[in-house]
């Protein structure tokens, strides 16, 4: 039963599987209003999606932070890479996600904090308008938050190409391992 919650050495497990899917969902959400807005100009589709920005990006970075945890303290039970280069391509690749996903959120909150904009989450005013700009906390933000943006947007679409590759063109078990059975069925159950 443990081993439905915890990853193994041929599956994730189901906490593993929670935060991969929900931050799937939310970072598809945040990219597609800015995608929209991008493509085909503002509207008030592109306004709602683009309404929880700040909050979602917010949750975003937590649940980052906690699945990073999560991941190391399931480290040594967790699927391993295959040998290799492409085994190195895809450890770095997820190395980078997810210092995109702290990296990003984390440098956009360091500028609500220190800027005169204020900063609202959750419907919560967390710093009043009004108050002094802060150099070196809206620096990074300023010159990296939308760099860095799209670069874990175009991580993200690598990161899919090659689970459709392992899928379709390898035929291997590397999509299973996330979206498959949670629990290894053994031939005495
Ligand atoms: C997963 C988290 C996040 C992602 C993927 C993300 C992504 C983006 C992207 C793609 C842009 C547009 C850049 C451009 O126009 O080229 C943007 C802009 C912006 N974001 Fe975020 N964001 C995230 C979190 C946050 C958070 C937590 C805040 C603040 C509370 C924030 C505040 C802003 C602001 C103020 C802008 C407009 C100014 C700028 O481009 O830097 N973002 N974001």
């Amino acid at each position: 039963m443990a081993n439905r919650w915890r990853d193994t050495g041929l599956r994730y497990g189901l906490v593993t599987r929670l935060f991969h899917w929900s931050m799937a969902i939310l970072i598809c959400w945040q990219f597609s209003g800015l995608v929209l807005g991008r493509l085909f100009g503002r509207s008030g589709l592109t306004d709602f999606l683009n309404s929880t920005h700040g909050s979602l990006g917010a949750t975003v970075l937590i649940m980052a932070a906690a699945r990073a945890l999560w991941g190391f303290y399931n480290l040594k039970d967790r699927p391993a890479h295959e040998r290799g280069l492409l085994g190195h391509a895809a450890r770095t690749g997820h190395v980078v996600l997810y210092l995109l996903m702290l990296a990003v959120p984390g440098l956009a909150l360091l500028r609500a904090f220190g800027s005169e904009w204020g900063l609202t989450l959750y419907g919560l005013q967390i710093v009043e308008r009004g108050g002094e700009n802060i150099g070196w906390m809206i620096a990074p933000a300023r010159l990296l938050h939308g760099t860095l943006a799209w670069t874990l947007l175009a991580m993200v679409g690598g990161h899919i190409a090659m689970v459709l590759i392992h899928r379709f063109v390898w035929k291997d078990e590397v999509l299973n391992r996330m979206a498959g059975p949670a629990r290894q069925v053994t031939p005495a159950e």
